[in-house]
């Protein structure tokens, strides 16, 4: 069985890019916690939120969100890359795969979790024609704001996914990252305020 999600995180009004790079990373900051639950749950992990653990696990990317990830750490490792162009793309190693379509990306998958995982052009294919397949979205939604140049639209998910849940804490306590709390239920990651959520249909 194969259940798809999307996983993003966005300031408030959607920005997700800045540069081909995140918009915090463009200032120099990193989201810790964001990035160890990225990790973690895309790879498959026990959690608290029904997201099977231990079956195979696949990320689907555009091709910009490929290249924005520094080469000495992709592909993205236990984990299959698929990596999506109409125009071509070339990837030597055995866990990259290259696809023309989401339809055709998703048709390589037969079993386990799918995770698409950006970038803006990706996250809008799938919301406007493969919103079907999409079970649920997990958002990082940074309260900080940042330049950004790279968006998704925050009332199409909000319309299309009306059930949010605040998980914040339970992801923190997920990764190892209780102490990042602060006292307004926000992760104060060096000076950046979020949260996690799960949203649902
Ligand atoms: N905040 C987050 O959670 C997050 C996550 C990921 C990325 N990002 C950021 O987002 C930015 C990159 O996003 P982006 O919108 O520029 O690019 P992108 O979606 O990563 O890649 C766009 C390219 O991928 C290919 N592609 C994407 N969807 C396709 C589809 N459905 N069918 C066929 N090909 C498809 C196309 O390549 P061809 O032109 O070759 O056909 C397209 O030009 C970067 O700044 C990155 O850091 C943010």
């Amino acid at each position: 069985m194969v259940r798809t999600y999307m996983i993003v995180a966005s300031t408030k009004d959607g920005g997700i890019g800045c540069d081909g790079k995140l918009p915090w990373q463009k200032c120099g900051k990193s989201l810790s916690a964001d990035m160890a639950f990225f990790k973690k749950i895309t790879t498959s992990c026990e959690n608290s939120w029904s997201i099977e653990s231990n079956v195979p696990s696949t990320v689907i990317m555009g091709k910009n969100t490929w290249f924005s990830i520094p080469e000495k750490f992709r592909p993205l490792p236990n984990r299959t890359n698929i990596v999506l162009s109409r125009n071509g793309f070339e990837c030597e190693h055995k866990d990259v795969i290259h696809a023309t379509s989401i339809e055709n990306a998703l048709k390589l998958v037969s079993d386990g979790n799918v995770f698409v995982i950006g970038g803006g052009y990706l996250y809008e294919k799938m919301l406007n024609f493969h919103n079907d397949t999409i079970e649920s979205i997990l958002l990082t939604e940074v309260s900080s704001e940042f330049e950004c140049d790279t968006f998704i639209d925050m009332n199409q998910i909000h319309t299309q996914f009306p059930g949010k849940q605040d998980i914040t804490v339970s992801v923190l306590d997920f990764v190892n990252k209780r102490n990042l709390l602060d006292e307004e239920g926000y992760v104060n990651d060096k000076g950046v305020k979020y949260k996690f959520c799960l949203l649902n249909k």
